[in-house]
């Protein structure tokens, strides 16, 4: 680390007494289409001051289809067209290089100073560690050491204009889909020519470093607050970095680090970079035109959060439109609850497909494609049902960031898994990156460019078009399918954690055969299940300054469940219907007999125990220690926890009796003075009563020896209480 630093130093200080300068070298490059890949080659050339000039922008290519056989033969036609004007040049230095998958990452002094160190060398050409497109030539390559690299790759090379054009010229015309590493091979392997213009290889990777097949050589430590590219193979410090053949990953890996892209100290710098304001757009008419896509393709829990989150989107409403797709039959109700909703609220378009209309997932997702691209919609924006879009700024937030694919963040709340990869095997597999965890964590919050993201993501239309993505794929599915489109087309993919955007929903365990499956969800979807279910000011009372009510001796209060909740396990009774009748006769108990019967159905008849336990470990036994301090059991136990049913025609109160426990808890489930009147409870050591409990707030108390109690008489209507006996 010390000894790069003192290299560059020098590198620095010894440029200044050589001849040439910096004005002598000209980078020159063959692209025909302004790419992702050109985008970010141009921003690191001008990032470090190159002067520049790009050859064939808007021209038909006719290389050939060079990701998977030999080509490249215009691009030599082109330097000759282009170069021909520097023909005489003999103090010009030209470096050429590939552009969609090159990125430089030092100024130009550095890279001269590396050729002048190669004299009497006047042309340089990168190497690499395979001999391509003819392997038999491998054997008429010179040696090299272990460290070094022995096979030219054409994607870089640097020399004096005249030489360049010269050696370019040397050869009668080459059609444009002949390859042009072989052309470039055949001068080098051929004496007389390698001779004649000094042509050398950069062994080392002084200058050109090819990703291929050495991507584990690379490092990136840390200087001026920049990383850069340092080989440990060779030791040294490349300035074009080519991610040639399979290594574009490799290289989209790096690009979120080099060029001045990422700065260790102050995070993301190109966040701040052409970001779209629309708020400057004061007329909402001319707002983009967004089409929002809605994926429901398997039983998915808090389904009426999600929707409610996409309709809370700030964004003008008639500038959006709703594409629906709803594979399942359960959700069918509420689907089309929301489609109405969304039609009221002046959507421009709601389009709907269910289960019934039989189109895959695939086809669904690739019919959204081709709706944005007949109607020239200007932004696509997917949002999948285990999608919660917390953040109702996600849509503009994306709009802003200005990249033809973008998606936001999302995890599993306190859980690794994420709706993107850092990374992906050879084989099209999934890869933790070496920055997936901090990514993750929030320690490195920006814009990365990544190979696959799914369940959410903006697609600019103006991507489309020129491109469609594909999703269908037998092999594959469809979120695979569509980021390796991507790929293979050269987009570039993007995800954004600069701010919290949403979550995504785990729907393994949703089982849409129970009454009522969003309350059983408190093991899988925990946050979300707080979010539906857990009183808001639950969270107020734990805090150590607030006081909790105490309406009669030692006998607390406080806001536990939402009306949601107390809803919810009404109706699972209710439906369920295993109402005990209030027989002494119980076969439920393990004694058979009760002594102070109620008309109730326990947790364990309709297999709630095992969540109920968890959310008195979790929600009230913090409340218990607040209250009762010095008294600890983990996890609390408790064998009874029921629902109640006080009502005239059958049990309408309860004699004085001691609760089977060291405290219990006796939580309200419906309004006093609208579903029933008369009820409560008193406690007759102090004379004193509860009436007017208040739906989802919970009474505590202690159990046997001094909280003597009694339930009081409903005169009309039904209560419902939910009863726990904890600790007996
Ligand atoms: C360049 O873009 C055009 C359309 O914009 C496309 O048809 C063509 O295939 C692209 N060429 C390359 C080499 O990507
Ligand atoms: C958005 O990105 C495109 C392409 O990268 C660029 O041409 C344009 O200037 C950017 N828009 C703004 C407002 O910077
Ligand atoms: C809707 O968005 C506002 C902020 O814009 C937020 O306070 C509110 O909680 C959101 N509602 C839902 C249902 O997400
Ligand atoms: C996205 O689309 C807008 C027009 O809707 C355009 O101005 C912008 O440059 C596009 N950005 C990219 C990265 O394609
Ligand atoms: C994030 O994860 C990384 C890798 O596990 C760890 O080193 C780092 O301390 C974590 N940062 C935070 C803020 O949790
Ligand atoms: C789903 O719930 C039903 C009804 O309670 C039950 O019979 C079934 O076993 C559950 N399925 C799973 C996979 O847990
Ligand atoms: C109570 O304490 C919390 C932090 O625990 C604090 O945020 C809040 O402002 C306090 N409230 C009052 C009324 O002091
Ligand atoms: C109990 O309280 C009620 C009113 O709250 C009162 O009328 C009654 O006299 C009290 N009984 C005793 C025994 O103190």
């Amino acid at each position: 680390m010390l000894g790069q630093i003192i290299i560059l130093l020098l590198v620095i200080f010894s440029n200044s007494i050589h001849a040439i300068s910096k004005g002598d070298l000209l980078v020159v490059s063959v692209a025909t289409n302004e790419t992702d890949g050109y985008q970010r080659f141009i921003r690191s050339l001008n990032i470090y001051g190159y002067k520049y000039e790009i050859y064939g922008l808007g021209q038909q290519w006719k290389g050939g289809n060079m990701k998977h056989s030999a080509g490249g033969g215009q691009k030599i036609n082109l330097l000759r067209e282009n170069l021909v004007r520097y023909k005489d040049d003999k103090t010009k230095i030209i470096l050429f290089s590939d552009s969609y998958d090159v990125i430089f990452t030092q100024v130009p002094e550095f890279i001269l100073d590396k050729f002048q160190a190669f004299k009497p060398a006047r042309i340089v050409f990168g190497a690499e560690d395979f001999c391509w497109p003819d392997k038999d030539l491998q054997y008429a390559y010179p040696l090299v050491e272990s460290n070094e690299k022995r096979f030219l790759n054409s994607g870089g090379f640097i020399g004096y204009a005249s030489d360049i054009y010269e050696m370019i010229s040397s050869k009668e015309k080459i059609a444009d889909d002949d390859d042009d590493q072989l052309f470039y091979t055949k001068i080098f392997l051929d004496e007389f020519s390698r001779t004649k213009w000094s042509i050398v290889l950069d062994k080392r990777a002084d200058i050109f470093m090819n990703l291929n097949g050495a991507i584990d050589e690379i490092q990136l430590p840390v200087l001026n607050d920049e990383n850069y590219v340092h080989n440990s193979w060779t030791d040294s410090v490349p300035t074009v970095i080519h991610g040639n053949g399979p290594a574009k990953r490799g290289l989209n890996y790096l690009s979120n680090y080099i060029a001045r892209v990422w700065s260790p100290t102050k995070g993301c710098l190109q966040c701040k970079e052409n970001l779209i304001d629309l708020n400057q757009i004061t007329d909402h008419q001319q707002w983009p035109m967004v089409y929002i896509a809605i994926f429901i393709e398997y039983p998915t829990p808090f389904l009426r959060e999600y929707f409610d989150k996409i309709l809370n989107l700030t964004y003008p409403k008639n500038r959006l439109g709703v594409f629906i797709h709803n594979q399942v039959e359960y959700h069918k109700e509420l689907t089309e609850k929301y489609m109405t909703k969304f039609k009221e609220n002046d959507y421009q378009f709601v389009k709907y497909f269910h289960h019934d209309d039989d189109i895959t997932e695939g086809e669904a997702r690739q019919q959204a494609i081709t709706e944005c691209q007949e109607n020239k919609c200007d932004y696509l924006f997917v949002i999948d049902s285990i999608v919660q879009l917390d953040n109702s700024d996600t849509l503009m937030k994306l709009i802003s960031l200005n990249r033809s694919v973008i998606s936001p963040m999302l995890l599993r709340p306190e859980k690794t898994w994420s709706n993107f990869w850092g990374d992906y095997t050879d084989e099209g597999f999934y890869k933790r990156s070496s920055d997936y965890l901090d990514i993750i964590n929030n320690s490195k919050t920006g814009i990365f460019n990544v190979p696959h993201i799914a369940h959410c993501y903006l697609i600019n239309g103006s991507l489309l078009k020129s491109f469609t993505p594909q999703y269908i794929d037998m092999r594959t599915d469809p979120d695979l399918k569509f980021c390796q489109s991507l790929r293979d087309d050269g987009h570039f993919i993007y995800l954004t954690n600069e701010i919290k955007y949403g979550h995504l929903i785990d729907p393994d365990n949703f089982n849409t055969s129970l009454i009522i499956p969003e309350l059983y969800e408190v093991f899988s979807n925990l946050h979300d299940w707080k979010a539906r279910y857990i009183h808001p000011d639950y969270y107020k009372a734990l805090e150590p300054n607030t006081t909790l009510q105490e309406p009669c001796t030692d006998v607390f209060w406080f806001p536990m469940v939402t009306e949601a909740f107390t809803r919810d396990l009404v109706e699972l009774m209710e439906k369920f219907n295993g109402w005990s009748g209030s027989a002494h006769n119980d076969h439920r108990l393990s004694g058979g007999y009760e002594n102070v019967p109620t008309d109730d159905i326990h947790m364990t008849q309709v297999d709630f125990n095992e969540h109920w336990l968890f959310i008195l470990r979790e929600f009230v036994q913090p409340i218990q220690q607040k209250l009762y301090t010095g008294y600890y059991s983990d996890p609390p136990k408790a064998a009874l926890n029921f629902v109640v049913r006080y009502m005239p025609e059958y049990q309408y109160k309860l004699r004085p009796h001691h609760d089977a426990s060291t405290y219990t808890i006796n939580l309200a489930l419906n309004d006093v003075g609208k579903d029933y009147e008369g009820g409560g409870c008193r406690f007759l050591r102090y004379n004193c009563s509860m009436a007017s409990t208040i739906r989802g707030w919970a009474l505590i108390h202690p159990g046997r020896l001094t909280h003597l109690h009694e339930g009081l008489p409903v005169i009309k209507g039904k209560r419902y209480i939910m009863v726990s006996f904890i600790d007996p």
